[in-house]
C-alpha cells in the first residue's frame, strides 16, 4: 500500500498533464499543490497568478508571503499544511476561473483531499468558499467552523477565511482575517476533542 505522500506525488504527476480545459493551453505550467501529505489542515486558495505560474509553486507571490507570516504568527510552517487551489492552472490576466474550468479541475482537488483526508480545509477567498460551501456569504461565515457532507469527500470541516490578497492593502479585512487565522489552533483543538 503506497503511503500519502506517494499517492499524492503519482496524483500530481498526473495532473500536470491535464488538459481538460483551455487554461493549460495559456499557461507556463500546472500548480498541483505543495506541503505535508500528512497535514491536518489543507488551505485552499483560488488559482494560481504570476509568480505561482512561472514557479509551479502555490502563494508564492505577495499573498503568500502574508500567508507564510500568519502561519508563522501561530507556529506552522508551509511544511506542516497541505497548500493548493481550487484550479491548478493560471487564468490569462488572472481573471476569474469559468465555471466549466472550476468543473474541469474539481476531481483533481477530490483526489487530493481524498488522500490527504485533512481534519481542517481553510477556504482562501470567495471563490474557494463557494465551491464547498454554496449559497454562503463569506462576509457572514468568515472564521466559523462548518460541518458539511460533500459528495466524493464525506464529513469535512471547514473554516472559511478573507483571501489573503484582497485583505493585504485593506485595513480592517487584513485586521480581520489576521483574527480569524489566529483562532485556526482553538478550531483543531475543538476538532481533535469532539473526535
Ligand atoms: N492566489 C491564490 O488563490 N492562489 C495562489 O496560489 C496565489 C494567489
Amino acid at each position: 500500500m503506497k503511503d500519502k505522500k506517494q499517492q499524492l506525488d503519482i496524483l500530481n504527476a498526473d495532473m500536470s498533464q491535464c488538459s481538460d480545459c483551455v487554461l493549460r493551453m495559456q499557461c507556463s505550467r500546472v500548480v498541483p499543490g505543495e506541503g505535508n501529505a500528512e497535514a491536518e489542515i489543507m488551505f485552499i486558495g483560488e488559482a494560481p497568478g504570476q509568480k505561482e505560474d512561472e514557479t509551479g509553486h502555490p502563494f508564492v507571490g505577495a499573498a503568500g508571503k502574508f500567508l507564510n507570516e500568519m502561519l508563522a504568527s501561530i507556529n506552522l510552517k508551509r511544511e506542516d499544511v497541505y497548500i493548493a487551489n481550487v484550479v491548478k492552472c493560471r487564468p490569462p490576466q488572472n481573471r476569474d476561473p469559468l465555471p466549466e474550468e472550476v468543473s474541469a479541475c474539481w476531481p483533481w482537488l477530490l483526489e487530493q483531499i481524498k488522500i490527504i483526508q485533512p481534519k481542517l480545509i481553510v477556504t482562501l477567498g470567495r471563490h474557494s468558499m463557494e465551491r464547498f460551501l454554496e449559497g454562503q456569504k463569506i462576509s457572514r461565515i468568515h472564521g466559523t467552523l462548518v460541518i458539511k457532507t460533500i459528495a466524493g469527500i464525506g464529513r469535512q470541516n471547514f473554516y472559511t477565511l478573507y483571501h489573503p490578497a484582497a485583505a493585504l492593502y485593506n485595513g480592517s479585512m487584513r485586521e480581520i482575517l489576521i483574527k480569524d487565522f489566529n483562532r485556526i489552533p482553538k478550531i483543531i483543538e475543538k476538532i481533535k476533542s469532539e473526535g
